[in-house]
């Protein structure tokens, strides 16, 4: 493993004090133990101080003088204010919240700077004077200690290595059940000897409990809202799907109203079903060009939320799987003007606080909770998520029962380690790695463009009109790409990226092709990426004609609430009569299921809901379509595919909504 490096910027207007504090702190670092590689470095003015942090990565932590003066003319003695401390402070803090800041002081003005710079995140005070370098870099260095110390992991660790008997589940019994088995001895060499070491129960205390936890869990959890910038961290091994199911419980009793935007994930509406909540669904707009589902409108938002001012929350979802941005601040201010609690899913955004470029995250802006699948993003395992609570009104014990109600008794306990590392990762290297995606996402762009062929869709040609002037934003690591004129289907293109490029893409419409670039995208996966298109795009194709899937229809009214008719028993009603004719005796009744077409994974029906005929054909065209569509919630009697609807005398027993 590569040695870290971590610079630390001084920032002092005197070019002779700042060259002593350099040679001292680098002499310090020389002389005692420097695991993390601290070397310490200058400027003299707040500028260069400001261009060096946004410039280098490696930047850890600042020492800037309480105020900054510059010399009007040289050899004159007379000095301006360059910047104050707090101002400096509050500057950087804006730009990287992650770098440890200290103040250098003089004594006589000690109360004054201490006290502006109380509401600031300062990390501590250096008396100018006393050039006490090894004390200071002592302090430095146990400090950033502190951010690269990953108390879960470490445990997991040690505890892998003590080599105890294991008289405990799991029962492969740190993979000795498999090591010489001549059948499945091969899972064992594949998947690596530490995943099953490491692979331990809840019975073993010194790893505390993700249920309780009040050791190493909850010491990790506890670094993880420093660094998220959040009151409490809980990390959840069920992925977001949970996350969002836990909060609900944790906010919604049977019949509190939710409000949400329709296009939210499908856990979003499980969660409702859970809850037993009434939602009011909000109808998000539609690029009807590419056929892809974005925000849901300002004017839209503002009016549910006047209407429904007796709602307990909001929940929303930015950024969207294409990259789309909420401007989150008006809206949360809105809700919580009227009492509403707002929760963001954050599934595709848990690496935003650590770049100026992708703030606010949900949290800056107000939002009561967040929900992130750091495993989406970021350096974790499949399923491994975090819920961050910013709630002045957090009920902990409820929500505690509530997530312990979804989580597994037996979590897998890598996971929980990697959640662990990706939080001491983005934290320390955050910055440059995100820089570095960026630049590599710009450079994409570009390239596809240049084929000529192939054309990334910009923020303008993904919004449609009625969103327009919301101030949304476009994540740019997620690429969203018109192929329309490659000469190929949607679906030949992705067979030919994946059989004769080795490239396997994220997600498509019929006419589009959607990339994620993460921390993890290498300038040589570009290229190759890039290769392929331009081989693609120089194969001269003629044009495609495109058949554009139907448009998901509007949604109805609920008849009753989902979780009502989700418990009825239902009937099964077929779709299509035996000429295979639509079945128009369906209009009307209400759907005791969740049907979603997938893709895009945007229900047409959940529970509780009134069906339309529009609705029916729209099933029906996407069971006749030749794009292979998977539509989840369909039952089949025989080879007539049904919809479970409640029945007359099930509908007598329940309460009518509408
Ligand atoms: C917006 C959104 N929320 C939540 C989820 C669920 O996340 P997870 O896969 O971590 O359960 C997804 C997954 O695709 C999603 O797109």
């Amino acid at each position: 493993m590569r040695k870290p490096v971590s610079r630390i910027l001084i920032i002092n207007d005197e070019k002779l004090i700042l060259k002593e504090f350099i040679k001292g702190l680098n002499n310090a670092a020389k002389s005692i133990e420097n695991p993390l590689g601290l070397v310490f470095s200058g400027v003299t003015t707040a500028q260069e101080a400001l261009h060096s942090i946004q410039q280098d990565g490696d930047i850890q932590a600042v020492i800037a003088d309480d105020t900054l003066y510059t010399l009007r003319n040289h050899g004159q003695k007379a000095r301006d204010l360059q910047m104050t401390a707090l101002e400096l402070v509050q500057k950087i803090s804006h730009f990287r919240p992650e770098l440890n800041i200290y103040i250098l002081i003089a004594q006589e003005q000690e109360g004054e700077v201490v006290d502006a710079l109380f509401s600031e995140t300062v990390d501590g005070y250096f008396y100018r004077e006393e050039r006490d370098y090894r004390g200071m870099y002592r302090i430095l260095n146990a400090q950033l200690q502190e951010k690269t110390h990953t108390p879960f992991y470490d445990q997991l660790k040690k505890y892998v290595l003590m080599a105890k008997d294991a008289w405990h589940t799991p029962g492969h019994s740190s993979g000795d059940s498999l090591r010489d088995s001549p059948w499945v001895g091969d899972f064992y060499e594949f998947i690596g000897e530490h995943i099953f070491r490491a692979d331990l129960s809840v019975s073993v205390p010194l790893l505390d409990s993700l249920m309780e936890p009040t050791g190493v869990i909850a010491e990790a959890q506890k670094i993880a809202a420093k660094a998220f910038g959040s009151q409490r961290t809980y990390f959840a091994t069920n992925g977001t799907s949970t996350a969002n199911k836990v909060i609900f419980q944790t906010l919604l009793a049977p019949g509190d109203k939710l409000i949400l935007d329709r296009n939210c994930h499908k856990s979003i509406h499980h969660g409702v079903v859970l809850s037993g909540a009434h939602p009011v669904y909000l109808n998000s707009s539609v690029n009807k060009k590419f056929h892809i589902y974005g925000p849901v409108s300002k004017k839209t938002l503002f009016e549910a939320i006047d209407e429904h001012n007796d709602a307990q929350a909001l929940i929303l979802t930015s950024c969207t799987y294409d990259g789309l941005r909420y401007d989150l601040p008006p809206i949360i201010q809105a809700a919580h003007a009227r009492g509403i609690k707002v929760i963001i899913d954050e599934a595709w955004y848990g690496f935003a606080r650590f770049h100026p470029d992708f703030r606010p995250t949900a949290l800056e802006a107000g939002a009561d909770y967040a929900t992130q699948s750091t495993h989406k993003v970021l350096s974790a395992f499949s399923q491994s998520s975090m819920i961050h609570v910013n709630d002045p009104d957090f009920n902990e014990h409820l929500f505690r029962e509530n997530f312990n109600m979804h989580t597994s008794t037996s979590p897998q306990y890598s996971m929980i380690a990697s959640l662990d590392v990706a939080r001491k990762q983005i934290v320390l290297e955050g910055y440059k790695l995100l820089s570095r995606t960026l630049e590599l996402a710009n450079e994409l762009r570009a390239q596809i463009n240049a084929t000529g062929v192939f054309q990334v869709l910009e923020l303008s040609e993904l919004l449609s009109d009625e969103v327009k002037h919301d101030n949304i934003l476009l994540d740019p690591t997620k690429v969203t790409i018109d192929i329309s004129r490659c000469g190929l289907t949607i679906e030949e293109l992705i067979k030919e990226l994946f059989e004769r490029f080795n490239i396997q893409v994220e997600k498509s419409t019929f006419n589009t092709l959607t990339l994620l670039l993460t921390i993890g995208t290498t300038r040589s996966k570009v290229s190759r990426l890039y290769d392929a298109l331009m081989r693609i795009a120089r194969e001269n194709r003629s044009l495609r004609r495109f058949y554009q899937t139907v448009e998901i229809p509007v949604f109805t009214e609920l008849g009753y609430l989902p979780r009502d008719a989700f418990y009825c028993n239902g009937e099964l009603t077929p779709l299509l009569n035996e000429e295979e004719k639509i079945n128009l005796n369906l209009s009307g009744r209400i759907c005791a299921d969740q049907i979603t077409p997938y893709p895009p994974g945007i229900p047409v029906l959940v529970p509780g809901q009134i069906i339309s005929q529009e609705i029916i054909h729209y099933i029906v065209s996407m069971l006749r379509s030749q794009k292979r569509i998977e539509i989840h919630g369909i039952v089949y009697d025989g080879y007539l595919p049904c919809l479970r609807l409640i029945t007359a005398t099930e509908e007598k027993k329940l309460i009518r909504l509408n």
